[in-house]
């Protein structure tokens, strides 16, 4: 989709969009206790923010940490109205092409257990057992190389 733009988060002013989505989705629609999620990895210099504007608005936001020599991708969330058009898939792919650069030991992240679907169809697959976050049912997954 054309009027889609993906790109690394450039300043303060666009991480307050980041925040913004992530406390949309994840605390008003998920209701996660908003203490929990934002981080000491939501600043700049921790992780890289991904932020995904849809004909120039905020739609969506992820980020990426490099914890231990691997790329874990985490916080991906795009609002209500813009699901469903294959937004999710190519912010994946924009990660996953920008972690690749990096040459990491593997991609993975924490998916929740009912979005495990749409991560395998970004080629992910899971392992090890459910465990919970934030009250949320979540299993690891990793890229398939
Ligand atoms: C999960 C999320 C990022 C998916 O984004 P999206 O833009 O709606 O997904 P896409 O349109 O790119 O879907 C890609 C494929 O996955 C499928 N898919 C998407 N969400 C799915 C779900 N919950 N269950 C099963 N399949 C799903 C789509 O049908 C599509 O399949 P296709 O390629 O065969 O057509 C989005 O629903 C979201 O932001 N949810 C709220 C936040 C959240 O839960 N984030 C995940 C935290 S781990």
């Amino acid at each position: 989709m054309q009027d889609l733009k993906i790109r690394l988060v450039k300043n303060k002013k666009e991480l307050e969009k980041v925040f913004k989505i992530r406390m949309t989705v994840f605390v008003d629609e998920q209701k996660v206790p908003p203490e929990l999620e934002l981080d000491e990895f939501d600043i700049l210099s921790k992780a890289k923010h991904v932020i995904a504007l849809y004909k120039g608005k905020p739609a969506g936001a992820a980020r990426i940490r490099f914890p231990g020599n691997k790329a874990k991708l985490e916080r991906l969330a795009l609002l209500k109205k813009y699901r469903g058009n294959g937004f999710g898939k190519m912010i994946i792919e924009y990660m996953v092409k920008y972690c690749k650069k990096k040459n990491p030991k593997e991609i993975l992240l924490h998916s929740q257990c009912y979005a495990e679907k749409f991560y395998r169809k970004c080629g992910f697959i899971p392992r090890g057992k459910i465990f919970l976050d934030a009250g949320i049912r979540h299993i690891e997954m990793y890229l398939k190389s």
